[in-house]
């Protein structure tokens, strides 16, 4: 989800208020994600890289979460949708977990879609804590290094109850993949809008949907 802060550049406005109108966006697509029939949506909130922001950024960032989340919660238990999270949790502030972790539970047996917040998260760090996992395993001989396989190493990512994303969305026109879910995008198609995400829109949803199916998916086979 980026762009935010340009979006308020553009108007002149605090990059706050980018975030905040981003906010807006996330619930605007979480809807038109439901009635698209979509399945999981994982959303990249926050970036382990992003703690390298002024403080005043950071912390307006996890209050807006908060906020989502004390708003949002009893609306996303009708509407059976399941809350949960990726990332190194541990780092967000107190309140914010506190918050995050009602909502998961509040949320556990709904089976709509899947929400997936990713909260200080990267692919690097999360291949680290998965390589540290195993490491330990194989130190107390529970594991065989030689039965390390594929499944092995998806069973130990923060995501091993999902599937790897069939499409990953980047707004605001950047060709990079910024460490997002480095191991699950192998195959995924990727679908880049020039749109800020502020601006994204069920229209653009439905657009890079499109784009999506237009693909022919080979997996490395002819
Ligand atoms: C994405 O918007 C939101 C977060 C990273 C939380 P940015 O804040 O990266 O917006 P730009 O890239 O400065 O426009
Ligand atoms: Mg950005």
């Amino acid at each position: 989800m980026d762009g935010n802060g340009r979006w308020a550049a553009e108007r002149g406005l605090p990059r706050i208020k980018g975030h905040e109108a981003g906010a807006e966006a996330v619930k605007a697509c979480v809807k038109a994600c439901g009635e698209l029939g979509v399945k999981y949506l994982t959303l990249y909130a926050f970036s382990t890289e992003n703690w390298k922001r002024p403080r005043e950024e950071t912390e307006a960032l996890m209050a807006l979460l908060e906020k989502f989340l004390r708003e949002k919660t009893d609306e996303m238990r009708e509407k059976d949708i399941r809350l949960t999270a990726i990332g190194r949790l541990g780092d967000l502030p107190h309140s914010c977990r506190v918050e995050l972790e009602r909502s998961i539970a509040a949320t556990s047996n709904n089976k709509r879609i899947t929400l997936v917040f990713a909260l200080s998260y990267s692919g690097r760090a999360e291949l680290v804590d998965a390589i540290r996992l195993l490491a330990t395993k194989v130190k107390n001989g529970q594991l065989d290094p030689d039965e390390i396989t594929e499944e092995i190493v998806h069973q130990h990512l923060y995501t091993n109850r999902w599937p790897d994303p069939d499409l990953l969305i980047r707004t605001s026109g950047e060709m990079r993949v910024s460490n997002f879910l480095l191991w699950q995008i192998s195959y995924t198609e990727l679908h880049v809008t020039k749109k800020l995400w502020p601006d994204f829109t069920e229209i653009d949803l439905i657009e890079a949907v499109r784009d999506f199916n237009s693909r022919i998916r080979r997996y490395g086979a002819i």
